[in-house]
């Protein structure tokens, strides 16, 4: 945690336009109705970069705009070394995420790193890539990421006192 007491979260997936924006939504959105959002910063990134600069992915936007969540304003960026010092927590969506995130981490910093759903609580590990999906993969997505987040966040509050 910063001196600032801010609690400083980062959703890693591939394309930073599916999953992890989603979950910056989601985890945004819930932080706000609990009165948490100048508790907890948070973003997102991806491993690859083949869409920085992107909004994110049209249907992730209208599935969650269809539970009342906002996607407005994000743009796609990718995982940056110095984003394992900043952040106290960097949660990747599938295991292909955190293979990758824990070779690239500096030594002292691969503690920070967790399965998003493991990290919640449950038992499923993975959020499944939507990008080659139908609507309902993203309604799918959407569902897994509210899920785990309402009980991450409970988490984090514990953790943290919040
Ligand atoms: P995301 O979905 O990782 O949830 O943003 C994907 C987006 C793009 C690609 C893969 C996954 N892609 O291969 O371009």
């Amino acid at each position: 945690m910063t001196s600032a007491g801010v609690i400083k979260l980062l959703f890693v997936c591939t394309g930073n336009i599916c999953r992890s924006p989603t979950a910056e939504g989601v985890f945004r959105h819930l932080a706000a109705e609990a009165g948490l959002a100048d508790k907890l910063e948070i973003d997102s990134a991806g491993t690859d970069s083949h869409h920085i600069g992107e909004a994110p992915d049209r249907r992730a936007i209208k599935i969650a705009a269809r539970h009342g969540v906002s996607l407005q304003g994000q743009k796609a960026r990718a995982l940056r070394p110095e984003d394992f010092n900043t952040f106290d927590y960097l949660y990747a969506m599938d295991g292909g995420h955190l293979f990758d995130m824990q070779s690239r981490a500096p030594a002292g910093h691969k503690g920070k790193i967790a399965l998003f759903l493991a990290a919640a609580g449950q038992e499923a590990q993975d959020v499944p890539d939507p990008w080659y999906g139908t609507e309902a993969d993203f309604e799918n997505v959407f569902g897994l990421v509210q899920g785990a987040s309402v009980q991450l966040l409970d988490r984090l509050r514990e953790a943290h006192g919040l």
